[in-house]
C-alpha cells in the first residue's frame, strides 16, 4: 500500500463528478423511476434518449440514458467529471497526450467542449466544462418530490487494482479522504477520492471490474431519504430497494440503494461531510471492522456486494484481493 500524497501543481482543474451515461430497455419505466420515484427532473427526452437532473444542478444533465434493444442488463458508457474552462480541457488534452496516452474529443448532446479517454482500469471518463440547462427548480419548492435529490454526488467503482486507480486519479488532484485496508497486510482495498468539497467523487474498491457499482445522490434531510423509500412503495417500486436504510462508517453517510429497471445501482444518502483544509488527514478503516459499512443497520445482501453494472465492451478482471465481505444472509444464518 502506498498512500500519495496530493498532487497540487496539476495544470487543470477537475471540480467535480458531472454526470454519468447509461443504457436502458425502456425509456419509459426508467423515467418513471426516476421522475416519478426519486424526484429527479427530464430534461430530454426522445426515442434515443433521456436526461435528468436534480433540484440543485445548473447543468443540463447528471444522468444521460441512451435507448438499447439488446436484453440483459443495462451497461454504462461513461463517468463523466467537469473541468473548470475549455482552456483546462485544451491543457489536460495535451497534458494526457504528453505522457503517451490517448485522448480524443468527441460530441456529446447538450455539452460542450468534451475529452475522452480510458483510466488506468479501463473505466472510459469523459470531461466537459459546459452544459447549458434551463433553469432549476431549487427556489420552485412546488416541484420538489420523491427523494427531493439535490445533485449527483459521487460514483463507487469495483476494480481489480485499487492502487493503480489511485495513483491515476492522484496524478489528476483528486485527494484521498478515508480508505479500507486489509489489517496488518496494509493492502488497500478501497479508496474515497475527491475534487470538491466533501469525501468523494469517486470511489474505487476491490472486486471483479472495472464495473459501476453505484451512482449517487445527494439530500439534505434524512426525512427525504424515508420519504423517498415511502413514495417509491406507493409507485409499486418497493422491491427496488437493494439495501435497507443505515449509516456508514465512511462518509458518515445515512443511505438506501435501490436498483433501477436496467439493474444500475443509485443511492440516496445524506450527511457527508466537508474536507477542505491540507491538514484533514484521511481516515483509516480496518477490512475486518464492520463499521465501515454500517454503523448501525443490517449488512448488506451479498448481492449488494456482487452485482454491478459492466461498462458497455469493458472487460471484466478477477479482483486482485480475496477479501469476502460479511454479508446480510451470513449475519441472519447466525441467528
Ligand atoms: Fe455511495
Amino acid at each position: 500500500m502506498v498512500l500519495n500524497n496530493p498532487v497540487a501543481d496539476v495544470p487543470f482543474n477537475i471540480t467535480r463528478l458531472s454526470h454519468v451515461v447509461l443504457t436502458s430497455r425502456d425509456l419509459d419505466a426508467t423515467r418513471y423511476f426516476y421522475e416519478s420515484g426519486l424526484g429527479l427532473e427530464v430534461t430530454e427526452h426522445s426515442a434515443e434518449c433521456l436526461c435528468l437532473r436534480a433540484i440543485e444542478e445548473v447543468g443540463h444533465h447528471s444522468l444521460r440514458f441512451e435507448k438499447v434493444a439488446q436484453e440483459g442488463p443495462g451497461v454504462v458508457r461513461a463517468i463523466g467529471y467537469r473541468m473548470f474552462s475549455d482552456d483546462d480541457l485544451r491543457r489536460a488534452f495535451d497534458w494526457f497526450a504528453a505522457r503517451g496516452d490517448s485522448p480524443e474529443w468527441i460530441e456529446r448532446p447538450f455539452q460542450g467542449l468534451t475529452l475522452r479517454i480510458t483510466d488506468a482500469v479501463g473505466v472510459p471518463v469523459e470531461f466537459n466544462a459546459s452544459m447549458p440547462g434551463p433553469e432549476n427548480r431549487m427556489r420552485h419548492f412546488q416541484t420538489h418530490a420523491g427523494g427531493k435529490l439535490v445533485y449527483l454526488d459521487h460514483v463507487q467503482i469495483a476494480t481489480h487494482n485499487v492502487q493503480g486507480a489511485f495513483d491515476w486519479y492522484t496524478e489528476l488532484g483528486f485527494r484521498l479522504t478515508e480508505y479500507t485496508a486489509t489489517d496488518g497486510t496494509d493492502e488497500l482495498w478501497g479508496v474515497w477520492l475527491k475534487r470538491k468539497n466533501n469525501t468523494q467523487d469517486v470511489v474505487y474498491s476491490n472486486g471483479a471490474g472495472p464495473r459501476l457499482h453505484h451512482l449517487a445522490y445527494h439530500t439534505p434531510e434524512i426525512a427525504n431519504v424515508i420519504h423517498g423509500a415511502d413514495v417509491m412503495a406507493a409507485l409499486g417500486l418497493a422491491e427496488s430497494m437493494d439495501r435497507a436504510p443505515g449509516r456508514h462508517g465512511i462518509g458518515n453517510a445515512f443511505f438506501v440503494y435501490y436498483r433501477d429497471p436496467d439493474g444500475h445501482r443509485v443511492e440516496t444518502f445524506t450527511s457527508h461531510y466537508n474536507v477542505i483544509d491540507e491538514d484533514h488527514p484521511p481516515t483509516r478503516w480496518d477490512l475486518s471492522d464492520t463499521r465501515r459499512s454500517q454503523i448501525w443497520g443490517f449488512p448488506a445482501p451479498k448481492k449488494w456486494f456482487y452485482e454491478a453494472s459492466d461498462f458497455d465492451g469493458v472487460a471484466v478482471n478477477p479482483p486482485q484481493l480475496d477479501a469476502p465481505p460479511v454479508t446480510l444472509e451470513e449475519f441472519l444464518a447466525k441467528g
